[in-house]
């Protein structure tokens, strides 16, 4: 046994046991995304690291969280916040090191935290040895068959091979340059330029990521999160696409969401193929011939449910991010729906649903919420957007969204800050932004920096807490001093009380692995659940409803009286 192997079974007998088939651990955990370059910085860069993630592990066990999952800190030119990987086997120098890596992961289950790394297999960084040995090589090379080097179209190449669009905006080709300095091939890269996609067709891809899985399971991780998982496998002749216009509300919705990468419909050629699955059967194989009920959580923009759910059938992956669920609109009857879908179709594959309210991706969901109807499709916020939300009312919905989400049964995913009701940060320069989105739309879309501004741990102190030296590579908004970690911890109503609150509960009635039953007589504005001993009320109507006989658990406001006010869960016990 190698010393790594070890030091993988050493840390395993730290964590809670094992489940039993249908009973593992991802079932039912809460798992916290932390943001690495946000979250806590240690050397004083301005920008979040690993042993910063390690020194302030405690705090993540005391929220009462099961797992984290950490966004990509390999090495990476971070075009893409890292999104953009230049070696798969190693800690990018702005995090760390190797090293670091281990002591985190071994701090993070010696307080019984699960750990899951984000791995980025649709795409590499330009600055991949893959991507530059492509380059070098021939047309018809075996190195360019890595990627999707085509001819372009026209006369003299002069046109991308076909009419798909970047997410982030643009042409999903860029043209190369050959040695003699005249034009070349083009290559695909659903993202930025800098982010060329992997031919998965290639049965070398196919190896050498079955050994970065094995790399870090050595290491002890206990899963992976799968990015644009949907997007990997592409139709075959990459065939010409315009997708439907998307645009104004999503059906209704008084939410905006960005980035465009739900745009999964019916006969796309670069969403949802099915020949993608046959690569999560192959994962699942690499995970099993591990112990630790290792796991894999797909990001698959991808809906309704019951098509969501063949990412975790029962040779696949082990959970898939529930973005339906994401993009419901505060309304009774879409999320009544929303929820009841979302078991009938995982349940229907004998998977876990999983739960999500925010991400590095989104609007974080206390702005979503306050946002009104009418609101045009939106790829993030900023200081020129036309409408501002109202605080208030969209964090006191989160709050109720939260409470509805943590007593739902299966996993649910947080985010880091929103257990201290961050909102979304409007007022960001425009010279501070650095999301791809935001240059390759010349500015049209602000895109996603103001859910990733380093969060506060302390009301003083240089930059609340983040960092020592007071920089922050986004900057941070005075009101961080009221919503400070150290703050909240003191205050019986805050946000992060009620998280504290909602994670300690639900894990002492075992809510996760519960069921749930609907409850009628609580009137259409009114969500009624029952899981094990909790009655679960969400008023989302106009006007206060008198409450049932039974023990408050917890509720996501002060509760008025015997009654109900609007906006506002509850949790009653018998
Ligand atoms: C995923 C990530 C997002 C990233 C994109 C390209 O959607 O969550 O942050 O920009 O993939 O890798
Ligand atoms: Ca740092």
């Amino acid at each position: 046994m190698t010393e790594i192997q070890t030091r993988a079974r050493t840390a395993e007998g730290l964590l809670p046991a094992s489940g039993s088939t249908g009973h593992e651990w991802w079932r039912t955990a809460v798992i916290y995304q932390v943001y690495p370059r946000s979250f806590a910085d240690s050397n004083g860069d301005g920008v979040g690291d690993l042993p910063g993630i390690t020194a302030h592990l405690p705090a993540l066990q005391e929220l009462g969280v099961d797992a984290v999952w950490l966004s990509p800190f390999m090495t990476s030119p971070q075009r893409d916040a890292g999104y953009d990987v230049a070696d798969y086997c190693d800690v990018d120098p702005l995090f760390g090191t190797l090293d670091d890596f281990d002591r985190m992961l071994e701090a993070a289950h010696a307080l019984g935290l699960r750990v899951i790394v984000d791995l980025v297999p649709n795409h590499t960084s330009s600055d991949h040895r893959w991507f530059q040995e492509a380059l070098a090589s021939a047309e018809g090379s075996e190195a360019r068959s890595h990627y999707w080097f085509r001819d372009g179209k026209g006369e003299n190449g002069e046109l991308p091979p076909n009419n798909w669009e970047s997410v982030f905006g643009g042409p999903a080709w860029t043209r190369t340059t050959n040695a003699d300095g005249t034009p070349g091939q083009w290559y695909l890269h659903l993202f930025d330029s800098s982010q060329p996609d992997l031919n998965w067709e290639s049965p070398w891809v196919w190896e050498q990521f079955r050994g970065i899985l094995r790399f870090w399971l050595d290491r002890g991780v206990d899963g992976f999160r799968i990015d644009v998982a949907h997007g990997m496998v592409k139709a075959k002749g990459l065939p010409d696409y315009t997708p439907e216009q998307r645009g104004g509300s999503l059906s209704g919705a008084s939410v905006t969401l960005e980035p465009d990468i739900s745009d999964e419909e019916p006969g796309s050629p670069m969403w949802a193929q099915e020949g993608g699955h046959d690569i999560f059967r192959d994962w699942h194989k690499v995970l099993a011939e591990y112990d630790g009920d290792r796991a894999l959580c797909g990001e698959a923009w991808v809906s309704p449910p019951a098509k969501l759910a063949r990412y975790v059938r029962s040779d696949e992956m082990q959970q898939t991010f529930n973005f339906t669920y994401l993009e419901t609109p505060w309304n009774p009857d879409a999320l009544r729906d929303v929820i009841a879908e979302s078991l009938a179709a995982f349940n229907g594959v004998g998977a876990p649903s999983t739960w999500v309210l925010s991400n590095h991706d989104v609007i974080r969901h206390p702005t979503r919420f306050g946002l009104m109807d009418g609101s045009p499709q939106g790829h993030g916020i900023g200081p020129k957007t036309p409408y501002r939300p109202n605080k208030a009312l969209g964090l006191q919905r989160a709050r109720a969204a939260t409470t509805v989400m943590l007593a739902l049964p299966g996993s649910a995913y947080l985010y880091q800050g929103e257990e201290l009701g961050l909102p979304e940060v409007i007022d960001l320069p425009d010279s501070a932004r650095q999301d791809p989105t935001w240059f390759r739309t010349g500015g049209e879309r602000y895109g996603r920096d103001g859910c990733r501004v380093p969060i506060p741990w302390t009301a003083s102190g240089p930059s609340y807490g983040f960092s020592d030296s007071g920089k922050s590579w986004l900057p941070q908004p005075s009101e961080w001093a009221t919503m400070a970690r150290d703050v909240e911890s003191d205050e019986p109503d805050s946000t992060l009380s009620l998280y504290k609150l909602l994670l300690a509960e639900r894990e002492e009635r075992s809510l996760g692995g519960g069921t749930l039953e609907w409850l009628e007589g609580y009137g259409d504005d009114v969500v009624a659940f029952r899981n094990g001993d909790v009655t679960v009320l969400a008023n989302l109507g106009r006007a206060s409803v008198p409450l049932p006989a039974g023990e408050v658990v917890l509720s996501s406001e002060q509760l008025d009286g015997d009654e109900l006010p609007t906006d506002t869960a509850v949790w009653i016990s018998d």
